[in-house]
C-alpha cells in the first residue's frame, strides 16, 4: 500500500504515524504531505527520515488511501483531487460527516456499510467517537431514547496553536492566541464556533453525527467545554433508556466490547481519567450507576485519548479494514 499522511507534520499527523507503526500496516510507500511551508523539511518513520511533499506531488504519485488531518478548508479542496486519480480518502475534519453521500465510520460500529465505492470516508468527531463506542453496546440491548453529554475536552484537539498558547501562559510569555480567553486556569464553554440556535458548533457534532451513527431517533444534547488538560476528552453522560437495565448486565456488556476498557470501583478509586488515557487507544468507562432522579436512566464517565481514537487511531482502523476487505485496489 502507498499511503499518504495530509497534515503529518500537525498533532494528529503525527499519532497517525505512531499508530500506523503500531499497527504494523504493510506500507510500500508512505507520502508526508503539509503546507508549502513544511515541504522539504524531514520526518521520521520506523528509524527512517522522510522528506515532506506538497499536495501536488501527492496527488502524481497515486496512493492507494490518503488520511487527511489538515483542517477542513483543505480537505474540501483536496479530496476530491485525490479521490479523481483513485486515491481513498479517510477524513478527519468535518468537511463531509453529515454528508448524505458519505459515510461516518467507527469501524467497531459501522464498517460494514462500506464499500468500493466509497472514496471519501469521514472519520467523526473526537468526542463523538469515545461517546458512540460505549453508547452502541448500550443502545443494542435496551435502546437509548435520549443523552445528555457535557464534555470536559483538552486542548489537543484544538491543534498546535492551543498547545503553544497554555505553554505560553504556564511560562509567563506572550504569543498568538488559540482561543478568545487564557485556557490555563480556566475552563471555556465554547468549542469550536458559535451557531445561530446558540449552541456550539462542537456541540451540534455530538448531536448529528451520534444520531447519523447510532440511530437518528435518539435524541441528544450536549455542552462542551475546553478545559487546561493537554491530551484526552473526558464526559459526563446521562442516558435514558426505553427499558429498565441491571448496572452488573450493563458493565459486563461494556466490559466485552472491543475498544472499551472498564474502569470502575470507588473502593479502590478506580476511574477514567485523561492523565491515563494519553498515548493508549481504547475507550475508557467508569463511574457507572443509576440516575436515581428519573427511571431507566444512567449516568456514567467516558474518556478517551482524543488524538487516538478520537482521530488517528480510528482512521489508521478505517485504513486496516478497507485493505482486509479488499475495498482498495493493491499497489
Ligand atoms: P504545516 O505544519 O506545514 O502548517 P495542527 O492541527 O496540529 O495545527 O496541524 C495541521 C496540519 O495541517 C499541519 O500538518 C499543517 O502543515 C497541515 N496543513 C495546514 N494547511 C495545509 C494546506 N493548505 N495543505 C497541506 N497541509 C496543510
Amino acid at each position: 500500500m502507498k499511503i499518504a499522511i495530509i497534515g503529518a507534520t500537525g498533532l494528529v499527523g503525527g499519532e497517525i504515524l505512531k499508530v500506523l507503526e503500531e499497527f504494523q500496516l504493510e506500507i510500500t510507500e508512505l507520502l508526508l504531505v503539509a503546507s508549502e511551508r513544511s515541504v522539504g523539511k524531514t520526518l521520521t518513520f520506523k528509524g527512517k527520515s522522510h522528506s515532506i511533499i506538497g499536495m501536488q506531488e501527492a496527488i502524481d504519485r497515486k496512493p492507494e488511501i490518503a488520511i487527511f488531518s489538515a483542517g477542513g478548508s483543505t480537505s474540501l479542496e483536496w479530496a476530491p483531487k485525490f479521490a479523481e486519480v483513485g486515491t481513498t480518502v479517510i477524513d478527519n475534519s468535518s468537511a463531509w460527516r453529515m454528508s448524505p453521500d458519505h459515510q461516518l465510520i467507527v469501524p467497531e460500529i459501522n464498517a460494514n456499510l462500506l464499500t468500493d465505492n466509497d472514496k471519501i470516508i469521514a472519520n467523526p468527531n473526537c468526542s463523538t467517537i469515545q461517546l458512540v463506542m460505549v453508547l452502541a453496546p448500550l443502545h443494542a440491548k435496551y435502546k437509548i431514547k435520549r443523552v445528555v453529554v457535557s464534555t470536559y475536552q483538552s486542548i489537543s484537539g484544538t491543534g498546535m496553536k492551543a498547545i503553544i498558547q497554555m505553554r505560553n501562559e504556564k511560562s509567563g510569555e506572550k504569543g498568538e492566541m488559540a482561543y478568545p480567553y487564557p485556557i490555563e486556569e480556566n475552563c471555556l464553554p465554547h468549542c469550536d464556533v458559535f451557531l445561530e440556535n446558540g449552541y456550539t458548533k462542537e456541540e451540534m457534532k455530538l448531536t448529528n453525527e451520534t444520531k447519523k451513527i447510532l440511530d437518528p431517533n435518539i435524541q441528544v444534547t450536549a455542552t462542551a467545554v475546553r478545559v487546561p488538560v493537554s491530551g484526552g476528552h473526558s464526559e459526563a453522560v446521562n442516558i435514558e433508556f426505553e427499558e429498565d437495565f441491571d448496572l452488573n448486565e450493563v458493565r459486563q456488556i461494556l466490559n466485552n466490547t472491543e475498544g472499551v476498557t472498564l474502569k470502575d470501583n470507588p473502593e479502590t478509586n478506580t476511574y477514567p481519567m485523561p492523565l491515563y488515557a494519553k498515548g493508549k487507544n481504547d475507550v475508557f468507562v467508569g463511574r457507572i450507576r443509576r440516575d436515581e432522579s428519573q427511571e431507566n436512566t444512567l449516568n456514567l464517565w467516558i474518556v478517551a485519548d482524543n488524538l487516538r481514537k478520537g482521530a488517528a487511531t480510528n482512521a489508521v482502523q478505517i485504513a486496516q479494514y478497507i485493505i482486509e476487505k479488499q475495498l482498495v485496489p493493491s499497489a
